[in-house]
């Protein structure tokens, strides 16, 4: 049985690139994994992919579910749960976000400090499995400080700009109003975007520890003047997919280090 450590990584929109850069790659579509939730809205082409990064063993979720597709909290928490299952232990949560921060740019990569959960759900409701995790599971280094120390000194490396900050889960799909913003900035957002949150609550209640990055894509509604699309979130997601593909590879060395 292979003991090596391994390491999850979630890609976000516009963000599969990493997934093509594993060593000894082996892929396996979504809809042939058993209990895979199938998709009900938009045909979701996601898939698992397992290889290597130097000595850790690595699987990729490459393509995610979110709750404006229709899903539930629990089936868009299923690919975490079958990592968890798989022996992953660490995982590297990426995402497109909105900028919120002032100080940001599109195309800046931050590093996830903490989250506000705005979805109005949370995937552990329901009687609970105490063989699973705990029934209050603690949030207070939900991204594990430890991991984040790791990324900073990694992309100072790499000479690579990293900030951290809070990021705000909103349900969606429309995008938010400026008003939305101007709130989500006075709570402490400092990045707005439809995902993660839920997948970093089951991570936790699983014991695992998170690291989580977001692509800022654009600056948030009302910030940036012209109207969002979601073409842009998309392109400037490709734009980043290299800083991002190098800063992955130098971390998950270090987590399969430690
Ligand atoms: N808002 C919400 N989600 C997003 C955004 C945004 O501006 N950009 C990328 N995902």
């Amino acid at each position: 049985m292979n003991t090596d450590p391994k390491i999850g990584v979630v890609l976000g929109s516009g963000l599969g690139a990493f997934a093509e850069t594993l060593c000894c790659r082996a892929e396996t579509a979504y809809a042939e994994i058993a209990g895979w939730p199938r998709s009900t809205a938009i045909g979701h082409a996601g898939k698992l992919v397992s290889g290597r990064v130097g000595p850790a063993e690595v699987i990729v979720l490459a393509g995610r579910a979110h709750l404006y597709e229709g899903y539930t909290p629990q089936q868009v928490t299923f690919g975490i749960r079958e990592l968890a299952q798989r022996g992953v232990r660490s995982v590297i949560l990426t995402n497109a976000a909105g900028g919120i921060n002032l100080n940001y740019r599109p195309g800046q990569l931050v590093l996830i400090s903490d989250h506000i959960n705005l979805l109005g759900a949370n995937p552990l409701t329901g009687p609970n499995d105490d063989s699973a995790g705990p029934r209050f599971p603690d949030m207070s280094d939900a991204y594990a400080r430890a991991y984040r120390e790791i990324a900073h000194e990694e992309a100072a490396k790499l000479g690579l700009t990293l900030e951290e900050g809070v990021y705000a889960a909103v349900p969606g799909p429309s995008y938010e109003t400026p008003a939305e913003i101007r709130y989500l900035r006075t709570i402490g957002a400092d990045l707005v975007g439809m995902s993660t949150v839920p997948e970093t609550i089951a991570a936790n209640y699983l014991g695992m520890k998170v690291l989580g990055i977001s692509c800022v894509t654009n600056m948030a509604a009302g910030v940036q003047r012209q109207k969002l699309v979601h073409n842009e979130v998309l392109e400037c997601g490709a734009r980043v997919q290299e800083a991002l593909s190098s800063l992955l590879n130098a971390v998950i060395i270090r987590l399969s280090a430690a």
